[in-house]
């Protein structure tokens, strides 16, 4: 049978009832593709895959979430919603919500959008807002409008949104038959982290598993609340996708990480930008540069030599890692998203003249 979206795929595990309207654009179905390159930088026996949420109908994870924050919305007779984003959220929202016919109000931090996110929204007809403040100021906005006004809020303060993201561990499960050993994922708003854990317990709850994963979640250096366990007044980080100084499911993010006995742990933009080139390069897979925070989380956990306190790189000393580990990395984004990294990259395209020529030496073959 073809597929049908997350709603219907997992409709038994999702809060929707016969009546729920569904308003889908066939999301998830992502690949789990295996990294061979990376594995083998990991252990000689590891098998490393990467979850390529990027390749979903907006070309972020997020559309797991909306389908069913909008479906809801729509059940319960909202005329529009509304939400704050870094980027990806707010591309998703007016995609959806242009499906069901809702009106879309996005706040967005000003200037600090990547390029493809922001004309995603405006082109599926969002009322866009860029709020002179970063992505904390404008979901306190958000949830401020939302009191007072009958607007729907699908950030993941919403726990629909949670609800459809949990799917991406369910599918995982499905496609080895058994839950990984590490989850390595990135940490903004927190919501990911928790919605994966709730899929991986329900899932095992469900006899789908046996195992239950350990979290490792990545914050970027400079927007790493949850790491320092303290509000960041100004993040800062090239990955504008988790530019988050206070998230929002912070304290569900580290039941998520107690309970499965993972990590938080920070990359710097360097090990982000450094990484996102490498997956690209050496695995054929261009995310944006907040996913990459997952697999450079995993780079630096399984050194043993540039981190040495890491819990991970301890247990590859004690050999405490299973023989032959299995390790999923979400990454959460295309890298079309956001074209303009290319020149933090310095790559280029070389010009010539249309001749045969120049154009073999510039191939290096005259
Ligand atoms: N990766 C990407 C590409 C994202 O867009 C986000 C969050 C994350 C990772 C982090 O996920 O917030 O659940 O911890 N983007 C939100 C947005 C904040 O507005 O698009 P999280």
């Amino acid at each position: 049978m073809s597929w049908r979206g997350i709603l219907e795929a997992y409709r038994s595990f999702l809060p929707v009832g016969e009546k729920t309207p569904v308003v889908t654009l066939l999301e998830g179905n992502t690949p789990l593709v295996f990294a061979p390159r990376l594995s083998r930088r990991i252990a000689p026996d590891a098998k490393v895959y990467l979850k390529c949420e990027g390749l979903n109908p907006t070309g972020s994870f997020k559309d797991r979430g909306m389908t069913i924050a909008i479906s809801k919305a729509l059940e319960r007779g909202a005329k529009a919603v509304i939400c704050a984003s870094t980027g990806n959220t707010s591309a998703s929202a007016a995609a959806y919500a242009a499906r069901a016919g809702l009106a879309c109000f996005v706040l967005l931090p000003k200037g600090k959008i990547a390029r493809g996110k922001l004309a995603q929204a405006l082109m599926s007809g969002a009322q866009v807002i860029a709020v002179k403040g970063n992505f904390d100021a404008a979901l306190d906005l958000v949830r401020g409008v939302a009191e007072e006004h009958p607007v729907a809020v699908v950030n993941s303060v919403n726990p629909d949104r949670i609800e459809g993201q949990k799917t991406a561990a369910f599918e995982i499960v499905d496609a080895l038959g058994e839950a990984p050993h590490y989850h390595f994922i990135p940490v903004g708003n927190a919501g990911n982290i928790t919605a994966y854990w709730k899929g991986y317990r329900e899932y095992k709850q469900a006899g789908k598993a046996r195992r239950l994963p350990r979290m490792m979640g990545f914050q970027a250096a400079g927007a790493a609340p949850v790491f320092y366990d303290a509000p960041v007044k100004k993040p800062e980080t090239v990955a504008t996708a988790i530019r988050i100084g206070n998230p929002a499911s912070w304290q569900a993010a580290k039941v998520a990480l107690a309970q499965s006995n993972g990590l938080i742990d920070i990359v710097t933009d360097e090990e982000i930008l450094e990484t996102q080139l490498w997956l690209a390069v050496n695995e054929g897979v261009f995310v944006e540069p907040a996913s990459a925070a997952s697999v450079a989380g995993l780079l630096k956990s399984a050194s043993r030599h540039h981190h040495p306190d890491c819990p991970l790189a301890a247990e590859v000393r004690a050999s405490l890692i299973p023989a032959s580990p299995i390790i999923v990395c979400t990454v959460t984004g295309h890298g079309l998203k956001d074209p303009d990294i290319v020149a933090h990259h310095k790559m280029k395209a070389v010009t010539v003249r249309a001749t045969k020529g120049a154009v073999l030496e510039a191939m290096g073959l005259a």
